[in-house]
This record gives C-alpha cells, structure tokens and sequence, in this order.
C-alpha cells in the first residue's frame, strides 16, 4: 500500500504517469466516471481550505466514487481531544483511501502509520503539500511543455509557505533548473529546504528582496500568500503581509511568456488588474488541481480505466 506524505514519494517516473493520465482524463472525462465505483474518499480537513478539500472531492465524484469527511477540526472528535491516529484507524474502516490537512507537521505521517488505507497529505503545517506541487507541475508542464531548463522564482513567504517546499524538492531532480528566491530577511527558506534540495544538489540560486530587480530572469514567476496563521505575532504578520504587491507594472520587464502562479488563496499580492495579462495562470492551476488528484486517487487505488 502507498501513501503519498511528501512529494519525493514519487519518483520523477511516476509524476510523468500521473501527469500523462491527468492529461488523459482532460481530454476524455467520460472514460473515467465508473473507475471508482463503490469507493469512497475521505477528506478529514483539521485546518480550512476551500480548493484542496473541494478538488479532491470533486475528483472523486467524477470517478464515479463517493466521499464523506470533515473540513473543521471543531466538528470532529478531536474537539473532545481524540488522537490522530485514533481518527484515521477508525476511519480508515469506513473509507478506502484518506486525504488529510493539518495544522501540525508531520500529522499525515503518524496517520499513514496507523491507517489500514492510503493517506494523502493534503498539507501539513508550515511543511509539506505533495498535491498541490502535482498541481503545479501539471500547469508548469502544460504551460511550458517541460521541467527543465527552467528559472523559476518563488516569492513571498518562502518560510512557512508549504507549498514553495514541496515545489523547490519536486523541480530540484530536473536539470538546468535555478530558483531565484525572493523575501523578505524574516521568511526565507528554512535552512534544511535550502540544505536538501538546492545546496546539497548543487543547484544554482540567488536570494533577493527585490521582485523587480529578478523579474526579467523569469521563467517561472511562482507567488505565495504571507501564512498569518503561521506567525507568533499579529503585529509581525501586519509588518510583512504586503511586501510583495504585483501590478502590471512590476510586470513591464518580465518575460513574454513568463508563467504566473499562485497555489491560492490570494489575499493582496497579485492585484486583480493582473488577472486579465494572458500570462496570469492562477486560474487553471487551481482547475488542473482536480485532474492530477483524480490521477493520484487512481494510482494509489490501483485502478485503471
Ligand atoms: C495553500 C496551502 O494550503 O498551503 N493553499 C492551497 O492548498 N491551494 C496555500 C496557502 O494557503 O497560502
């Protein structure tokens, strides 16, 4: 039995498949509506989301599987102080595979120990989110048509951004790849991101502050949302949540086709006058998301088409 807790679970093989079959299932929905037939996903949501929740739902449905859950910690038994491996033995016997976000890292981890089913991390803390970077990767390969040989920028909080470390693990197995990290000092990469990814691998990056002074190197321009429910200090997150503010302007120098990403949900830095640049992708990613976790739910069910 597979679990999917980090993205390096997946070999650069296996991504190709689960792409190949995504891009399968976008092109012929209706071959894959009985594939999943009589079975059920749970999505046990201790921390709010709207897409990750909804998308996985929505993957199963049009697999022709059903899903039962929760999206608040509050409405569950862990309000009356139950375990989280206590949660998912039980629920592993009502359901066939489980994707679960929480707030603590290393929780899907613990889960997968005790589970009598798949577990998919659905984001863990300020950790890891293995399916939102199979969404990116999806957008980057459609958008781009390879991983390699790419400059790709991350920019805003790159310290308790989960996203920005499951994405800088994935890209760092592909040659030619460069980061460019953009932050402010207070949310730079944690330092064992930086150790076993970029550092380790010999992969070239800089650091800067500056979004307008890196743009015209971009290929890839991968924005995140400042975490305030990650900070010690309401008046530290007030400090920083508007150090990154992208406008058509900041956008002059970039790349004819730079490729605009965001994991979502956006708060204020990428005004909405972006939107409508043709280099702006936040939109389809968050649309790609079904699709590649549709292929993941096959892959890690065994099914087939
Ligand atoms: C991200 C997350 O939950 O880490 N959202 C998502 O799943 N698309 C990004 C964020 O919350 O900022």
């Amino acid at each position: 039995m597979r679990h999917l807790i980090e993205i390096m679970d997946l070999s650069t093989e296996e991504i190709e498949e689960l792409i190949a079959t995504a891009s399968g299932i976008i092109a012929h929905p209706e071959e894959y509506r009985e594939v999943c037939r009589y079975k059920k996903l749970a999505t046990l949501f201790f921390e709010p989301s709207t897409r990750t929740r909804l998308s996985f739902e929505a993957a199963m449905l049009d697999l022709g599987g059903s899903v039962l859950g929760f999206s608040e910690a509050s409405s569950s038994s862990a309000a009356k102080g139950e375990s989280v491996s206590d949660t998912v033995a039980v629920v592993s016997g009502y359901a066939d595979i489980i994707a679960m976000r929480h707030p603590k890292e290393g929780a899907p981890m613990v889960a997968a120990m005790h589970s009598a089913v798949p577990i998919i991390n659905a984001g863990d803390g300020g950790h890891n989110h293995p399916t939102q970077t199979l969404t990116d990767l999806l957008t980057i390969k459609q958008k781009k048509g390879r991983f390699d040989h790419l400059t790709i920028g991350l920019c805003g909080d790159l310290k308790f951004g989960r996203t920005v470390h499951s994405l800088i693990a994935a890209m760092s197995r592909y040659e030619g790849v460069r980061f460019v990290l953009i932050s402010p000092e207070e949310l730079k990469v944690p330092s064992y991101v930086k150790g076993e990814y970029i550092k380790s691998r010999g992969i070239p990056y800089t650091q800067s502050t500056s979004l307008e002074d890196v743009m015209p190197e971009l290929d890839i321009l991968y924005m995140t949302r400042v975490q305030r429910e990650r900070f010690f200090s309401e008046e530290e997150y007030l400090r920083l949540r508007d150090s990154y503010i992208l406008t058509p302007d900041k956008l002059k120098n970039a790349k004819e086709d730079l490729c605009i990403m965001h994991p979502l949900p956006r708060v204020n830095e990428i005004s909405t006058e972006v939107d409508s640049d043709p280099r702006a992708c936040y939109f389809e990613q968050a649309r790609y998301g079904k699709f590649i976790r549709m292929a993941l739910i096959m892959k890690l069910l065994e099914v087939r088409k």
